[in-house]
């Protein structure tokens, strides 16, 4: 359910989601695949999962805003080791945080 998954974001994720209602926008896709041409609608989707599930076990959920597009590279190379993410769910997470941040 969707407003299910809103909610469990918690603040961060509902103040931030006011705007794009925490799901994924055609805007979304378009700024991914500027920077990565094969990124599909599903990956940013399941980007999106894997970074409100897994990106909270530790602090509250990160604004998408608050990094650039570059520290979000570093930031999630190492955070995905913490979080326990492949190289795939890693990718997916910087992808959809970068979309998110670029998407405005
Ligand atoms: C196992 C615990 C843990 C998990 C899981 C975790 N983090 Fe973190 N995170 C930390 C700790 C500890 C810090 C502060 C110290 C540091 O920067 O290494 C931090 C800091 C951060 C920062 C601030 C970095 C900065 O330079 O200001 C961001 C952004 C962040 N995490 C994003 C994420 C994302 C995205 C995920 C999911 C892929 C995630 N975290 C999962 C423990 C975790």
């Amino acid at each position: 359910m969707r407003i299910g998954r809103v909610l469990s974001g918690g603040l961060l994720m509902v103040a931030w989601a006011g705007c794009g209602g925490g799901s994924v926008t055609p805007g979304m896709v378009t700024a991914a695949q500027r920077r990565w041409p094969e990124t599909s609608r599903e990956e940013l989707e399941r980007g999106q999962e894997t970074f409100s599930a897994k990106c909270k076990e530790c602090h509250a959920l990160p604004s998408p805003r608050a990094h650039t597009a570059d520290e979000w590279v570093a930031i999630t190379r190492k955070m995905g080791k913490l979080a326990g993410l492949d190289a795939k769910g890693t990718e997916s997470v910087l992808r959809y945080v970068t979309a998110a941040r670029d998407a405005e």
